[in-house]
């Protein structure tokens, strides 16, 4: 045992991309399972607080960009269960794990869509949030996992300029308008900053994640990378962020910023959100509601390889 987990080191150590087939610590599977099934969930539920205002975008060309928008993050979602799958678990297992609230998803899908400027904020901040993370996560030790990245951080960067546009739209607008976009950044911008994780001294994962190279930044450096970014940014839109700490700091060349609720954090994390229960019914009806698609998949795929066998 000791020789195959000194050769998978080597290979991390040399940036040798692990792949589904090669030796390695039962460990460092299981972390991926975990992190990728997670990610992959929360893509998923994703698509429902924006889906919550397809029928109601103010055009016809606003309304095709978020329908964009969400049918990519279905597929993000596809493309991710795909890469779980490689470590040998099945898509009916993550489903129940996502069913029963033994696997996570993240937290900011846990929050209400309440006006339209949320579709901007949540473009912006929430896909802006995830590109940071996730262009990290192009260079992660898992092959598979580290090439579906590659293709979703393209879509991303589409889905953070749309949300920015629109938030520059309204930014520009009529004084109801412009109040409709700061309300947005104001409601969305601490659930963003949650979702990068705990602070590195209370992340679980992070330094096992770090030696692996599943994870290239910890949790705060990627979280202070967003702030000094987006602090910047918001300035375009002539708004401002909640955070009345938020100040640069010539010295560290990093804004400083307010303290994040943790309590608020952990509560949405365990089930007590604004929408978790509601996000999880509306998974559940769809698995239900789509269980006759599975069949007839399941029953033309069977009658497939009847065929096949009966030729040869
Ligand atoms: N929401 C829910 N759970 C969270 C969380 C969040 N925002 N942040 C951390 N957690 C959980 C972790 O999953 C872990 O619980 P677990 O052991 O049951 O899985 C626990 O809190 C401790 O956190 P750690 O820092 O130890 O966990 P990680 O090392 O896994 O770091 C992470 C957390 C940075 C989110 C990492 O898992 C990661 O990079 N995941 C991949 C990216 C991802 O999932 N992003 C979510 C958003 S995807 C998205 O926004 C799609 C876009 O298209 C909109």
């Amino acid at each position: 045992m000791m020789q195959h987990e000194q050769l998978f080191q080597s290979k991390i150590d040399q940036e040798v991309k692990i792949e589904p087939l090669d030796w390695m610590p039962d460990a460092y599977r299981k972390n991926l399972v975990r992190q990728i099934s997670q990610h992959a969930h929360s893509e998923i539920v994703g698509m429902l607080p924006e889906g919550n205002w397809i029928t109601r975008a103010p055009s016809l060309k606003r309304k095709a960009i978020l329908l964009a928008k969400v049918q990519d993050e279905a597929g993000h979602g596809l493309y991710l269960y795909s890469a779980a799958e490689t470590l040998g678990t099945s898509r009916d297992q993550m489903i129940e794990d996502l069913h029963s609230g033994k696997a996570k998803y993240s937290s900011i899908f846990n929050y209400p869509t309440l006006t339209w400027a949320d579709m901007g904020a949540i473009g912006w901040l929430v896909d802006g949030a995830a590109i940071l993370n996730q262009v990290m996560l192009c260079r992660t030790s898992y092959g598979p996992y580290a090439r579906a990245m590659v293709r979703i951080c393209k879509e991303e960067s589409f889905h953070q300029r749309q949300g920015f546009e629109s938030l520059l739209v309204l930014s520009k607008g009529t004084e109801t308008q412009k109040q409709m976009c700061q309300d947005a950044i104001n409601r969305w911008w601490w659930p963003s900053l949650m979702m990068f994780g705990p602070k590195d001294a209370d992340s679980t994962h992070s330094d096992q994640s770090m030696k692996w190279k599943i994870k290239r930044k910890s949790n705060d450096e990627l979280r202070q990378q967003f702030i000094d970014m987006i602090a910047g940014q918001v300035k375009l839109l002539g708004m401002t962020l909640p955070d009345p700490d938020l100040k640069w700091n010539e010295e560290r060349k990093h804004y400083d910023f307010g303290e994040i609720d943790w309590e608020e954090f952990w509560a949405v994390v365990k089930g007590n959100g604004p929408c978790n229960k509601e996000r999880l019914a509306a998974r559940k009806k769809a698995w239900d509601d789509g269980a006759w698609v599975r069949e007839a998949a399941k029953v033309y795929a069977e009658k497939q390889s009847k065929k096949i066998l009966k030729s040869a």
